[in-house]
């Protein structure tokens, strides 16, 4: 069975593009794609159809990562479609949820700094307004999260 993660941040451009093609690297490494599959989305609608923001696929081809894709925007059937949603800050997380009123998709969505290993950050910072530092900051917050979130799906019982 393969698990479904969507990663999601504000605009879809800068965080969850990050994670999710450093999600993908992992995964090809691994050699695990026909185990996890994955994809990314912004709870606004401005940058839609945008390409990741330069400065962030500068930081991410860094550390040897590139950065493809095309935002889009988060939608309820989300919900149905992916096995963990995964929101990069408190706000994303508040914003996702109150598209499910009912709760029955919450236990779902997860911040994603619980999976980091050896950052103590509770969220992603949004790198959108600073400097280059914080784009690099992001990427190796990501990296640990990442690792962390793979180890704990492939810890997970096996289900039919
Ligand atoms: P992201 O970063 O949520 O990590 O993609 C941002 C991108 C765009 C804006 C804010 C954050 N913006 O205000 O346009």
């Amino acid at each position: 069975m393969t698990t479904r993660l969507l990663f999601v941040c504000l605009g879809n451009i800068c965080r969850s593009p990050s994670a999710e093609n450093i999600m993908n690297h992992l995964i090809q490494r691994r050699q695990l794609a026909d185990q996890v599959m994955c994809d990314s989305a912004g709870t606004a609608s401005y940058h839609v159809g945008s390409a990741p923001d330069r400065r962030m696929a500068q930081a991410a081809k860094a550390q040897g990562i590139e950065l493809v894709g095309r935002a889009r925007q988060f939608v309820a059937a989300d919900f149905g479609r992916f096995d963990y949603i995964l929101a990069m800050d408190r706000q994303n997380y508040r914003d996702i949820v109150a598209l499910d009123p009912t709760g029955q998709h919450h236990d779902r969505v997860r911040l994603m700094c619980e999976f980091c290993r050896t950052h103590p950050d509770q969220e992603v910072p949004d790198p959108y307004y600073g400097g280059v530092e914080g784009f690099n900051y992001v990427i190796s917050l990501l990296q640990d999260a990442c690792e962390g979130l793979l180890d704990h799906l492939l810890d997970q019982p096996v289900t039919t």
